[in-house]
């Protein structure tokens, strides 16, 4: 039997004008879709509410589920390094997700936990969040890392293997903002390990452009 999931969408929890520290917290009691439930906790974001360059990843993998605190596992590492050595100071950028909560699937209780992408719907559902703490931070660059944010963020017909590492400007509520799109850090950790070097590379200097758009 299929039942249907109701997705009422983080809309009604979102505050309206609320700060970063005021959206974070209204965050914790968000039903906006399933994914709360399994889920340990809500991951909103990390950095500084007045950065000019945001980042924005998938969804929370199971640390970050786990400490409540985005990119602070194998990929985080990964995306860590990458930005010091595209020159961006990582304390200067404020970073994200997609989607808040870590989507799963797991055989039994206590099994590991399977790292499931987020579906147009969770995405759908989640992006009030992510609108309204854009608004709030109002970076001038906007770094979407893998498909989802893309999907979250930019066109329809954007394709991170064909549009990668260009810059491009979108009208947002809050005036026109320059974005650009890369792979995730987590697609790097995938790539078999004789085209890893090249792969982690290539984000850098997809990284090191979005930096360039702040100078
Ligand atoms: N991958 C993401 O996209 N975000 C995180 O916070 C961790 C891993
Ligand atoms: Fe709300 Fe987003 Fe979590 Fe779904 S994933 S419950 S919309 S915060």
């Amino acid at each position: 039997m299929v039942t249907k999931v109701e997705r009422p969408g983080a809309q009604e929890w979102v505050p309206e004008g609320a700060d970063v520290e005021q959206l974070r917290e209204a965050a914790t009691s968000c039903h906006g879709c399933e994914l709360w439930e399994p889920a340990t906790q809500v991951v909103f974001s990390a950095g500084s509410p007045t950065a000019r360059l945001a980042l924005v990843g998938e969804q929370p993998g199971d640390q970050e589920d786990q400490r409540g605190i985005p990119f602070v596992g194998p990929a985080g590492r990964l995306l860590q390094k990458a930005v010091a050595e595209a020159g961006i100071d990582l304390a200067t950028t404020y970073v994200t997700n997609a989607v808040k909560h870590f989507r799963f699937t797991q055989t039994a209780p206590g099994t590991r936990r399977i790292h499931a992408s987020p579906d147009v719907g969770h995405i759908t559902a989640c992006r009030p969040w992510l609108a309204a703490e854009l608004v709030q931070v109002d970076p001038d660059v906007v770094v979407c890392l893998g498909a989802t944010a893309a999907k979250a963020l930019l066109p329809k017909d954007f394709r991170v293997t064909k549009h990668r590492g260009t810059l491009f400007t979108l009208p947002t509520s809050r005036g026109e903002k320059t974005f650009l799109g890369t792979i995730h850090p987590s697609a790097v950790l995938r790539t078999p390990e004789a085209e890893r070097d090249a792969a982690y590379a290539a984000l850098v200097a997809d990284l090191r452009v979005a930096g360039s758009a702040l100078r």
